[in-house]
């Protein structure tokens, strides 16, 4: 195992300590907060894990591991930035040239680790590399600034420099990505020529979603006319079956059934209608999402997955994103890190026409531009924010990155925006209940089951996450176990990195591994035995699942323990479909734009998986688009 460990200060205070992980903070007195605390975060080939010993509430130790990081490149940045960051006291530290991924993650998960321990990552980000001393304050010039370089934030400055614009993003956080780059499962898109080289066999899909829209949405007129066409739809591809059975409506109707009726049936359309176009998009730019599966709350299989060399599905935000900043860099967009902006700048019409923000020592940084671009991510890591709007989430755990603050929303209220759906926040049912690492949706999709204390499955487990979470609290002790066989884990790299990350129990028979998970053994047998029955006979009596793969009776048998953790919060700016950020009486802010999860309206009540990654790539090229065409 690799590790590396720098200098531990202190030591003999530290032999008290405990190990804090997974949201839990050890000892806290007057003095500050003192022990060792842990925290993860995606590098290159997997999870890299940082333990940050405290002392009164100061970084004085810090270790880093990362198994799957590549030798000779990430492995130079677990040597290096442990050092640095246990010497300096500060996480902003410079990361290694070529193994920015392994540096960045390194950096994440100390910033996971001072999470953890109930500490602000944001205090521990003085620069490093002035010793201390103050930057000169500095003004930029651009045709477009863009607030926070995640998924929606890079599209959007792509797609502007090819438009010959000048560009510069914003990002607080001390390297790229946000919450995009944790993104595992892929994304949604409505019949793309990746659908069509899969054979069509989710009838009871589509079936059901129709028979959910007539007995549930009968009074919305949205779902009523979508269902309609997709009807007709269904119908003619009966009558002639060729390729495979998906179309933008029925994505927007899965889409808005998933949302319980209440997204904005203009940006659905605009979503599903452009997101063959952006998988086509990504291609172009090296970004190759052609593994097409199945994904919770979609009728059939619709959710594109990257794959490695061996066609093992990887994980898409940590295969996007380094693709993405390469792309930024060869586009010539300037990205300026552990920079905040705090302020849009107006001009006397109430126009945006800049950010101030404030860099990593804490000087002036001015950008006047033209228009300006909001892409800060949602609030899901403001866990504060999070229990204002949804106090029944308070003690939930967050899959979230640490600069999902909502910065975003609060500056472009403090011009006049508006919002929407605040206090629709999303729960996702596996999130791995020591750590919070998101178990992806993905493995459900590809065939695994959710078992409860008893040893038994108690919902469809490719229903949507609201539904699925509900039903996990309701049983006992409010967890569960998803259970995979070893012919999932041969196809998954995924899975292999959950199995090296120490998440799972195993056992060569269904007995021995609910004896591994401290289940009813013969319950828990007779259970997988009556699912493998199911799958033969593609129905679900007992749960109505209508997406099975394949039978899970391919010995070793492996679980992880999940529990539901706050996820995506699905409410921020009122935009229109053209991105522009709207006041609360519907008029334009002139210049002001934002996509991503910084917006609401998009997901309605409930965001289905493999839709953060679409509303991601599709608004943020309409917002690059839009930008430069208003700075033209
Ligand atoms: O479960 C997941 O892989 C999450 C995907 C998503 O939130 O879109």
């Amino acid at each position: 195992m690799r590790k590396r460990i720098a200098a531990l200060a202190l030591a003999s205070v530290m032999a008290l300590s405990l190990i804090g992980c997974g949201g839990k903070s050890n000892s806290a007195s007057s003095a500050g907060v003192s022990g060792d605390f842990t925290g993860t975060a995606k590098g290159m080939g997997g999870d890299v894990t940082v333990t940050l010993t405290l002392t009164d509430s100061k970084i004085t130790g810090c270790t880093a591991e990362g198994v799957d990081e590549t030798q000779g490149i990430g492995t130079l940045a677990l040597d290096q930035l442990p050092g640095q960051i246990a010497e300096t006291g500060s996480i902003a530290v410079d990361g290694v040239t070529g193994a920015t991924i392994t540096s960045d993650a390194i950096k994440e998960a100390a910033a996971a680790a001072l999470t953890a321990a109930g500490l602000n990552p944001d205090d521990f980000k003085t620069a490093v590399e002035n010793n201390g001393e103050k930057a000169e304050d500095s003004t930029v010039d651009a045709d477009i600034v863009i607030v926070g370089a995640g998924g929606a934030g890079m599209t959007a400055a792509i797609t502007a420099a090819e438009e010959g614009k000048s560009v510069v993003i914003l990002e607080s956080q001390s390297m790229v990505g946000g919450n995009s780059v944790r993104a595992t499962g892929g994304m949604n898109a409505g019949k793309t020529v990746y659908q069509d080289e899969n054979e069509f066999g989710e009838a009871a899909g589509v079936e059901k979603t129709l028979k959910t829209a007539a007995e549930k949405y009968a009074d919305n007129e949205t779902i009523t006319a979508l269902a309609k066409t997709v009807s007709e739809q269904w119908a003619e591809y009966q009558a002639n079956p060729t390729g495979y059975f998906d179309s933008v409506e029925l994505m927007e109707l899965d889409t808005m059934v998933g949302g319980k009726g209440i997204n904005d049936p203009e940006l659905v359309e605009t979503l599903c209608s452009n997101s063959a176009d952006a998988i086509d998009w990504l291609d172009e730019h090296g970004i190759t999402l052609h593994n097409v599966a199945s994904f919770g709350g979609a009728s059939v299989k619709r959710i594109h997955r990257p794959v490695d060399a061996d066609g093992k599905t990887i994980s898409v935000g940590s295969y996007m994103i380094p693709l993405l900043q390469e792309n930024c860099e060869k586009a010539g967009v300037q990205i300026l890190l552990n920079t905040t902006a705090n302020e849009i700048l107006t001009d006397a019409n109430g126009a945006a026409v800049g950010v101030k923000a404030t860099g990593a020592s804490g000087e002036t940084v001015t950008v006047n531009a033209k228009a300006v671009v909001l892409t800060t991510g949602g609030f899901g890591a403001n866990l504060d924010m999070v229990t204002e709007y949804k106090p029944e989430l308070k003690g939930f755990m967050t899959t979230n990155a640490a600069g999902a603050q909502g910065q975003g929303i609060e500056m472009a209220t403090a011009i006049g925006a508006g919002t929407v759906d605040m206090d629709q926040i999303q729960i996702h049912p596996t999130v791995e209940a020591n750590t919070a690492a998101l178990i992806t949706e993905g493995l459900r999709g590809d065939g695994a089951v959710l078992i409860n204390a008893e040893g038994k499955r108690f919902i469809d487990e490719v229903g949507t996450r609201d539904v699925v979470s509900a039903a996990e609290i309701a049983q006992t002790g409010s967890y569960s176990w998803l259970v995979v066989d070893q012919a999932m884990v041969d196809a998954s790299s995924v899975i292999q990195g959950y199995i090296k990350k120490g998440y799972t129990v195993t056992g060569e028979t269904y007995e021995e591994l609910g004896k591994a998970m401290g289940v009813d053994e013969a319950a828990f047998a007779e259970t997988m035995n009556t699912w493998n029955g199911y799958v033969d006979a593609k129905n679900d009596p007992d749960f109505g699942r209508t997406s099975f793969a394949n039978k899970l009776d391919t010995a070793p048998y492996y679980a992880i323990k999940v529990t539901a953790g706050v996820h995506h919060t699905m409410g921020g700016l009122t935009i229109n479909t053209n991105t522009e950020v709207l006041k609360e009486d519907g008029s334009v802010i002139p210049g002001l734009f934002a996509a991503g999860e910084v917006t609401g309206g998009v997901h309605g009540a409930n965001r289905l998986g493999g839709n953060a990654v679409a509303d991601f790539t599709v608004f943020g090229r309409i917002a690059g688009k839009a930008a430069s065409d208003y700075a033209a």
